[in-house]
């Protein structure tokens, strides 16, 4: 049996139906319930969902041998998983963004605000830049807005949530998507199977 950790949520809901198009569908998993684990025996694999940022936790300890997870998540926890796939889908972007009207002098600390405490101190300690790091978990847009931070390091998808809340992008930091990554023991022991699924879910690639 493979397991496979999918993101819950919207991008797991495509991730699946790219497993499902290269031959390892599920049936059960479009139930409309709220379990969690789904297996094909006659495939030999079995699916459960997890919080997008855990899924590399569950590849990296073993509990799940293959899974799909954001680049920025493998920038900023490192997990040590083996990235096999660009998958080219959940394509986002990591960037900076404030108020339209801030603009960094650079003569004080910058205070960012960000949920990715490692890409954004990377990016600044690149560029030689000062900052105070604020970690918040959620709702990182108005941290600026209520003064708590200059700038905030984001995931910016559509661009409508900077927007709405007069927010611009100042500089991107990096291109994301999703990556198929596995467990580095299971590559070894299950190779062949994971091999198998890799070229599959190749196939199912869409390129732009
Ligand atoms: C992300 C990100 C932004 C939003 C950007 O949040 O933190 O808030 O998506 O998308 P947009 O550019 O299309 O508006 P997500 O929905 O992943 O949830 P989160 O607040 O838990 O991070």
């Amino acid at each position: 049996m493979l397991n496979i950790a999918l993101p819950k949520g919207r991008l797991g809901e495509k991730v699946y139906s790219m497993f499902e198009a290269a031959g390892y569908e599920c049936d059960s998993i479009k139930e409309n319930n709220r379990k969690l684990i789904f297996e094909n025996l006659e495939k030999q694999v079995r699916y459960f969902w997890v919080k997008p940022s855990d899924v590399s936790i569950y590849v990296q300890r073993g509990a799940a041998d293959i899974g799909v997870a954001g680049k920025d998540i493998l920038l900023e926890y490192e997990p040590d998983v083996y990235e096999l796939l660009d998958l080219n889908m959940g394509k986002c972007r990591m960037a900076v963004a404030a108020p339209k009207s801030f603009e960094d002098d650079g003569t004080k600390t910058l205070r960012v605000a960000t949920k990715f405490t490692n890409i954004a101190s990377n990016y600044y300690s690149a560029l030689g830049r000062d900052i105070d790091i604020i970690k918040l978990n959620g709702s990182i847009e108005i941290a600026p807005i209520l003064g708590l931070s200059d700038v905030i390091v984001d995931i910016v998808e559509t661009g409508t949530t900077l927007k709405e809340n007069d927010l611009e992008v100042k500089a991107t930091i990096l291109p994301i998507s999703a990556r198929f990554i596995a467990n580095k023991a299971a590559f070894k022991f299950k190779g062949e199977q994971i091999e198998k699924i890799v070229s599959a879910m190749k196939e199912q690639i869409v390129y732009d």
